[in-house]
């Protein structure tokens, strides 16, 4: 098996960053340790890259994207949008099952696992949804290589909402061992403020700047109390998805590390970067996304939250639409932005490394019981990203690998301050200096449960 060797690396512990050195053995970490390369390691290594002081990460596990195969290829697939994570230094990432079909079986999973199978350029799996009809299936599902239950308690894109009091029993009932993600947003709460709204724009759509007095604050706070509440009564193991508002975090989240938690909470790239009404007047429907963007409050106690330990994870809710389907206003232009290959450079401009690292990598590996990801730790898989401190800079359509062309960044005003220099896959260069290498190294994930 080939070995490779990456010295002069910035790591950090935690606390610290030191220099370091780390070998690749086939799949795995061989070895990783501090300051200069022992001379065995070094003469027992394939080939050797200098990382040139380029901070050195674990990849990032993306525990919330939607790369819309199957049939949604018009807007993505698997294929294409996993070269858009390794891009953004994101080695693994779990799908989720608004598809076309909706991924409402064991069945639909596996069609979804031998699409990316010798397809994906990062590793992957595959949420199970929860619809009002399939109890059955997920309680004869024995979980292989599925992360978790996706539950929709509003609409969104793909009309997966279960709302009938019953199907939620059953599914907060279920789901004790295997997280239960939800997606919290009230439909009658959001119907009554449309309704509003409608009669002071009755001659055509609302604008997007809107979308917020829409999709409300109340919305997502009466929604998700709902589902702490039915968690707390049958004991489920909660995950609540992209948590969007002050109000979600102060009442119904706790603080402190994961471990031990039955209810954590999940922050995207998207909320914790802009905020409304400002970010509407520039970037409009390219920021509509449900839940809404809410205020710079909001953003600044989902900011605080990641520190405190309120939210435990950042997914990116990659969610690409063409952009002539993000034409309209806030009735007609599609919800749901790209973002699976900017959120690590964007995130570390403005979050220490460490917190992102937490949050993006080791968390959801500890939340969903990824098997040996998620830390820069001998004997696991070598899924590395090295990223470099860079001048700011913007990003512009033209940079975009997703098959959509756009990303939320462009025109925001927003500058980042890193850069993806090379991506690892299990062991495997699949990202290199500004392009994919057009390895296909992504491999199912599996988990301990
Ligand atoms: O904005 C969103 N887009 N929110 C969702 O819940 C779904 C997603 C999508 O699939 O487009
Ligand atoms: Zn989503």
């Amino acid at each position: 098996m080939a070995t490779v060797l990456i010295h002069n690396a910035t790591v950090t512990d935690g606390s610290r960053r030191v220099r370091a050195w780390l070998q690749i053995n086939g799949e795995r970490i061989a070895g990783i340790g501090p300051g200069d390369v022992p001379p065995r390691i070094l003469s027992g290594s394939d080939s050797v890259i200098d990382a040139g002081g380029a901070l050195m990460l674990p990849g990032m596990i993306d525990s919330h994207v939607h790369f819309r195969q199957p049939g949604l290829t018009h807007k993505a697939d698997i294929a294409g949008e996993s070269l858009a994570a390794v891009a953004g230094g994101v080695t693994t990432f779990f799908d989720m099952p608004n598809t076309v079909p909706p991924t409402l079986k064991v069945s639909d999973v596996r069609t979804k696992e031998s699409i990316a199978d010798g397809a994906s350029a990062a590793n992957y799996a595959f949420f199970i949804g929860a619809s009002a009809e399939n109890a059955d299936e997920l309680r004869a599902c024995t979980f292989e290589n599925i992360p978790g239950v996706k539950l929709f308690m509003g609409s969104s894109t793909g009309r997966m909402a279960v709302t009938a009091s019953e199907a939620l029993k059953s599914l907060f009932t279920l789901c004790r061992d295997v997280p239960l993600m939800v997606h919290a947003e009230d439909d009658a709460v959001i119907a009554r403020a449309a309704e509003r709204l409608r009669r002071e724009w009755p001659d055509g759509d609302i604008p997007v700047t809107a979308h917020p007095a829409i999709r409300t604050s109340e919305a997502c706070l009466i929604s998700a109390r709902h589902a702490v509440e039915l968690a707390e009564r049958y004991d489920t193991r909660l995950h609540l998805a992209h948590v969007s508002t002050a109000d979600e975090v102060r009442e119904l989240l706790s603080e402190g590390p994961l471990d031990g938690k039955r209810i954590t909470a999940e922050a995207t790239p998207l909320h914790l970067t802009f905020a409304g009404p400002e970010d509407y007047e520039t970037l409009g429907a390219r920021i509509k996304v449900n839940p809404a963007v809410k205020s710079a409050y909001d953003r600044a106690v989902l900011r605080d939250a990641l520190y405190s330990g309120a939210i435990d994870t950042i997914g990116t809710d990659h969610a690409p639409h063409l952009p002539a389907e993000k034409e309209g206003g806030a009735l007609t232009a599609s919800s749901g932005a790209p973002m699976v290959q900017f959120a690590l450079p964007l995130l570390l401009s403005y979050f220490p490394a460490e917190l992102v690292v937490e949050k993006m990598s080791a968390n959801p590996a500890r939340l969903f019981g990824v098997t040996d990801r998620g830390a820069l730790r001998r004997g696991n898989y070598a899924d590395i990203v090295l990223v470099e401190q860079t001048e700011p800079y913007s990003v512009d359509d033209s940079m975009v690998i997703s098959r959509c062309g756009w990303t939320p960044l462009a025109g925001s005003g927003y500058r980042l301050k890193y850069r993806v220099l090379k991506t690892w896959v299990n062991g495997v260069l699949a990202y290199s200096d500004g392009r994919p290498t057009g390895a296909r190294a992504g491999r199912l994930v599996d988990f301990r449960r």
